[in-house]
């Protein structure tokens, strides 16, 4: 008999953005991949008698390949198991969960998409941030910063649009090169711009600039991976809806 996996979504680090069914799978499961992104408290729901494997990845440090991740998957559903691939926000969105699926479809093995919340939902929201505003953005895009070759190959010119708020996952190493190629495709570079470290848990720190300040300011403030930034009119809200004050929040500066 095949087991069954559930690819589940653990949110953005507030173990209470955890969504009802993801709490369901976790209860359920009898083995549980987890990834390096997560808060550690999500671990505690699952039974301790089920098998825990960490899937981890940090800093570009694999503790196992997508390959061996996608196998384990497969085997341990082919030895009839529960599974929970715990994964950090949303499993469908820069979380490679579509090729986890795609495997388990290729293999007949019944699965389940449990939805989380995305940081780049969740993390603009801790920070006072609206991603769409009537005054100041129609429209928002998600894209990921990642460096390739030491270049980020995104169309600028989408990008670079006014009215529109960006998004962006994995920005923080090529956030200079971000901003300068948004400006040379057109926007100001007085264009309001944030970053938020650990958006959502109590180590959450938003720093604000501009296109032209903000990789100095990051720096300066030494911020790490993770880190979600928002560039567009919408980060002048912050100044009045800044809502969240983690216990840490002296470190904090905008
Ligand atoms: C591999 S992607 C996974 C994204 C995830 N599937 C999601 O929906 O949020 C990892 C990136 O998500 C962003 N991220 C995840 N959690 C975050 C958090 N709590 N605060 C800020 N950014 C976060 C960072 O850009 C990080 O490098």
């Amino acid at each position: 008999m095949k087991g069954k996996v559930y690819i589940v979504g653990a949110g953005p680090g507030d173990i209470s953005l955890l969504t009802i069914k993801g709490l369901k799978c976790l209860q359920k499961a009898e083995v549980v991949v987890y990834d390096f992104h997560l808060n550690a408290q999500v671990l505690n729901y699952i039974s301790h008698d089920a098998e825990f494997i960490y899937a981890g990845k940090r800093g570009g440090q694999h503790t196992m390949t997508q390959d061996e991740i996608n196998k384990t998957l497969v085997e341990k559903a082919k030895e009839g198991k529960i599974i929970c691939r715990l994964k950090g926000g949303d499993p469908f969105v820069f979380g490679r969960g579509g090729e986890e699926a795609e495997t388990l479809a290729r293999e007949n093995i019944e699965f389940e998409i449990v939805p989380g919340v995305s940081s780049a939902i969740a993390a603009p929201a801790y920070a006072g941030i609206p991603l769409t505003h009537r005054d100041h953005a129609q429209s928002c895009i998600f894209v990921t910063g990642h460096l390739k070759d030491g270049s980020m190959d995104l169309d600028w010119d989408v990008l670079a649009r006014p009215r529109q708020t960006i998004v962006v996952y994995m920005g923080l190493y090529g956030l200079a090169t971000l901003c300068t190629e948004l400006v040379a495709h057109g926007l100001p570079d007085t264009t309001p711009a944030a970053i938020v470290q650990q958006g959502t848990t109590q180590n959450q720190r938003v720093v604000t600039g501009t296109l032209a300040t903000l990789p100095g300011i990051t720096q300066e403030e030494h911020l790490h991976a993770p880190t979600l930034i928002i560039i567009g009119g919408v980060v002048t809200l912050r100044k009045k809806l800044a809502w969240f004050n983690p216990m840490k929040s002296a470190s904090s500066k905008s």
